[in-house]
């Protein structure tokens, strides 16, 4: 299977890249990060990684690099869509939000998702079937645990909600709008990651879940792997929650 991979070289994006790989698909990781992906690819002599620059928001980019991995492979049999492209201001207070900052992360995160999956979906119509994976968050099933971030400098926007809310809609919606074309839409949605969090976070985000608590990336690979495989084939529109019960 050959599969393009955007923010491939993300906390998520990588481990997915990595997973994949070892699995023995073809994978195209596609970010913004050169330095990161040259590094990535260069972990496999084998080739199995290629490192393509792409800034995903911008649908003719995305076109370019789905052509040259058509060209190469013959075709791209899935695309995982885990870039994260935000502003400089991501992460302001809610009542310091300006509606310029909140159009423009709406833009680049749920805008891109739709223009990803457009973009994936021509691609995948041409060949006949694909399959594209979104990455959605816990933040999209349930309100954050505000005392989570009590003493830290640590928030989950409001936006962040909205994006991750709406990706399910879009998710759904384009499952069964491309009912039968051999194209599948699912949805992964994390708990948080593990990324030099304050202690006193990580303690009080694991007494909410069912064991470990805050995940590795590798802790959410195992559903992607499973989404691309025959072992999903029926499974379609759906979000595959990976959060150790975090939503419960
Ligand atoms: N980290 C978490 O705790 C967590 C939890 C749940 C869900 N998620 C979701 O997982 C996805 C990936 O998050 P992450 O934590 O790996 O983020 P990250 O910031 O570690 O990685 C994102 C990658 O996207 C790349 N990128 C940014 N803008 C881009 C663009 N315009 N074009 C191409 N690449 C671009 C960055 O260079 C980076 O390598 C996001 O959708 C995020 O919301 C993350």
């Amino acid at each position: 299977m050959t599969v393009l991979v955007t923010g491939g070289c993300g906390l998520l994006g990588e481990a997915f890249v990595r997973a994949l790989a070892e699995r023995g698909d073809d994978v195209v990781a596609v970010d913004v990060d050169d330095d990161a992906g040259t590094e990535l690819a260069s972990d496999f002599e084998d080739g199995r990684v290629t490192y393509r620059h792409c800034d995903v928001t911008r649908p003719e980019a995305l076109d370019e690099v789905l052509d040259g991995a058509k060209s190469r492979y013959g075709a791209v049999d899935a695309v995982v869509h885990s870039a994260y492209p935000r502003t400089s201001t991501w992460g302001a207070p809610f009542e310091e939000l300006s509606a310029e900052e909140v159009a423009e992360n709406l833009r680049l995160q749920l805008g891109g998702a739709i223009m990803v999956s457009q973009r994936a979906v021509a691609h995948f119509r041409e060949q006949g079937g694909g399959h594209l994976v979104h990455i959605g968050s816990i933040q999209g099933l349930a309100a954050p645990k505000f005392r989570h971030y009590e003493g830290t400098d640590m928030t989950s926007p409001l936006e962040y909600t909205a994006i991750k809310t709406g990706l399910l809609g879009v998710v759904r919606y384009l499952a069964k709008y491309l009912s039968g074309t051999g194209i599948r839409v699912n949805c992964i949605s994390p708990g948080g990651i593990k990324d030099g969090q304050p202690e006193a976070f990580l303690e009080r985000y694991r007494e909410d879940c069912t064991s470990k608590g805050m995940l590795d990336p590798e802790d959410v690979t195992g559903a992607l792997l499973f989404l691309l495989s025959g072992r999903s084939a029926h499974v379609n529109g759906q979000n595959l929650v990976v959060d150790d019960g975090w939503s419960l």
